[in-house]
């Protein structure tokens, strides 16, 4: 078992706390206005780079995001975040790691080009946890999303580390990322806070867990 694996959660966010908007689903994978979190990443290098496109802007969120990318080793995420993502990530997704989907719907591995694969877990979220950090070079795991599944290890104090990019803008309704914890009382220590124009990037180390 590799132990010292950090196990990270990295998430686009509006200031009253939500991750994608109401009626998120296939075809509508951020919801009702939910590009609005993830428009600024188009633009930047180190996104379009994941893409297989040339160009962007080199700036200090796509430091962050290429930072992001590059020190993680292997992802875990929930059924519904892969399925809405599936189509649009295509033959050559953006993860170039493993990924492990958590589920109840059994399905075949599959892998992807650039070294990305897609294995489904339905023995719960220690063992895709396991799964990914064999899988993932001593580099980071990443807990991708969405609320459903970094809810699960966060009650559990499984995630180490937590990044939030924080659009200024407020959703009112949506799917709300610190939601159906219960008590709770994770200290935060704050890691690093960088403002830009397009976010507010908010690093956190989880100090003391559940
Ligand atoms: N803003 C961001 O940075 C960001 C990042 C990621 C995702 N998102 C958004 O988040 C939304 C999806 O989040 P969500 O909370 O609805 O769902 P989710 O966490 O992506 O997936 C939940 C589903 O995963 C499966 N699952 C989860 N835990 C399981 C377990 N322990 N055992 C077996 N199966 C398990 C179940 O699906 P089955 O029972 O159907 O198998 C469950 O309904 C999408 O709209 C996506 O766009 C946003």
């Amino acid at each position: 078992m590799t132990t010292n694996v950090t196990v990270t959660a990295d998430l686009m966010m509006s200031v009253d706390g939500c991750i994608a908007g109401p009626n998120a689903g296939i075809g509508n994978p951020g919801g009702d206005g939910g590009l609005r979190l993830h428009e600024w990443i188009a633009g930047l290098a180190s996104w379009r780079e994941r893409q297989g496109l040339t160009g962007g802007e080199h700036n200090r969120d796509s430091e962050i995001v290429g930072e992001w990318f590059d020190a993680t080793g292997a992802v875990v995420m929930g059924r519904t975040m892969f399925d809405t993502g599936e189509e649009p990530w295509g033959d050559d997704p953006p993860f170039r790691a493993p990924v492990f989907v958590l589920t109840h719907r059994p399905r075949q591995p599959e892998v992807k080009r650039g070294g990305t694969s897609y294995t489904f877990v339905t023995d719960g979220i220690h063992s895709a946890l396991e799964q990914a950090r064999a899988a993932s070079g001593g580099r980071n795991v990443d807990i991708a999303g969405g609320a459903d599944t970094v809810q699960q290890f966060l009650r559990v104090g499984l995630i180490d580390e937590i990044q939030l990019h924080v659009l200024p803008v407020l959703f009112g309704e949506g799917l709300r990322l610190f939601d159906r914890l219960g008590l709770l009382h994770q200290e935060l220590e704050p890691l690093r806070v960088v403002h830009t124009p397009n976010a507010t990037h908010l690093k956190y180390r989880i100090t003391r867990k559940a």
